[in-house]
């Protein structure tokens, strides 16, 4: 059994740039090994310890989704030292990856129903890796309706925005994107996520949420669904804590009884409100 400690070598195959201000990146990732390759295996929701060595490491989710076989992919905002560094890497260059760690979104329990994603900002990652797996021509006949809401504050901090264009031609999914405040040129939803999805109102018939972004955006999100007629168990958030070994040894990244690192990221609404320091 491979040591959890133990970085597995990987190289950045690609890497695009978000948006204008560089500030937010994402990185195609290779397996320098074949054998590391066969042995990882990862489901939507999970994440991953990325480092450079001698200047540290850092967690990320994953945003490739493991019906892509051929890279794993992570979006970094450039937020301090690690993040920098990584801004840093050029094509080629060779990381250290541990992983996957955490729980991920019940894939199995959402199966035969509606599924509703709705994210903000860059948390869009483990999403995205969601909607890629849910919609894949080997998974899509498991699930019914799927819609994503998605608002970020102006459309150059919109991730992955080719893609998405591709989605809205697409019947298979219903596209909702929004953004804060009104820009020339934009011709598609203007608001916050809480008020959209409001406005949306998707209905909790047969119907699971999975929700992810700013704290903000999901304080005021939660009592929205609740108000649509959501149960809070079929709510589904994933936390971002402070985290250093990734695998509950550490203790750094606890949350009452829980550790975020091995006991989420992924957690439902109705486990949360177990966890009053939560948000
Ligand atoms: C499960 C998980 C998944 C994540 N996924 C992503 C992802 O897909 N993309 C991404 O860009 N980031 C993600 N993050 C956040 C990322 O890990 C932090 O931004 C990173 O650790 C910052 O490291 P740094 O050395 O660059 O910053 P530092 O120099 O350590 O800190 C810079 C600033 O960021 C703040 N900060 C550091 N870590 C966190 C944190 N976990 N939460 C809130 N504020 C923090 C510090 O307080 C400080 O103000 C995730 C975090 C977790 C726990
Ligand atoms: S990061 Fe060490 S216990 Fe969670």
């Amino acid at each position: 059994m491979r040591n959890s400690y133990i970085p597995i070598p990987v190289k950045v195959s690609k890497i695009i740039s978000e948006t204008e201000d560089k500030t937010l990146r994402t990185y195609d990732i290779a397996f320098c090994n074949e054998k590391d390759e066969e042995n990882f295996n990862y489901l939507p929701g999970q994440f991953c310890e990325l480092s450079i060595l001698g200047k540290g490491e850092a967690p990320f989710g994953i945003a490739s989704s493991p019906t892509e076989r051929d890279f794993l992919k992570f979006t970094v905002n450039r937020a301090g030292s690690v993040t920098t560094e990584i801004h840093y890497l050029q094509e080629g260059e060779e990381i250290g990856l541990r992983g996957p760690f955490g729980n991920y979104y019940p894939v199995e329990k959402f199966k035969g129903e509606n599924i509703v994603i709705i994210s903000g900002g860059f948390a869009f990652t483990t999403l995205r890796s969601l909607a890629v797996y849910l919609r894949h021509p080997q998974n899509r006949g498991d699930y019914k309706n799927i819609t994503i809401i998605y608002g970020a504050r102006t459309p150059d901090l919109m991730l992955y925005k080719d893609e998405l264009s591709e989605w809205e031609k697409q019947d298979d999914v219903k596209l909702y994107l929004t953004i804060d405040k009104p820009v020339d040129g934009w011709d598609k939803m203007v608001g916050f996520v809480p008020t959209v999805t409001e406005k949306i109102a998707p209905s909790p018939e047969k119907t699971w949420v999975v929700v992810c972004g700013p704290p903000i955006m999901i304080k005021f999100t939660l009592p929205v669904l609740s108000k649509l007629g959501f149960p809070a168990e079929r709510i589904y958030t994933s936390l971002e804590r402070r985290m250093k070994c990734g695998i509950g040894k550490c203790g750094r990244c606890n949350i009452g009884s829980k550790y975020v690192c091995l006991d989420g990221p992924v957690f439902s609404y109705a486990e949360l409100l177990e966890l009053p320091e939560a948000f």
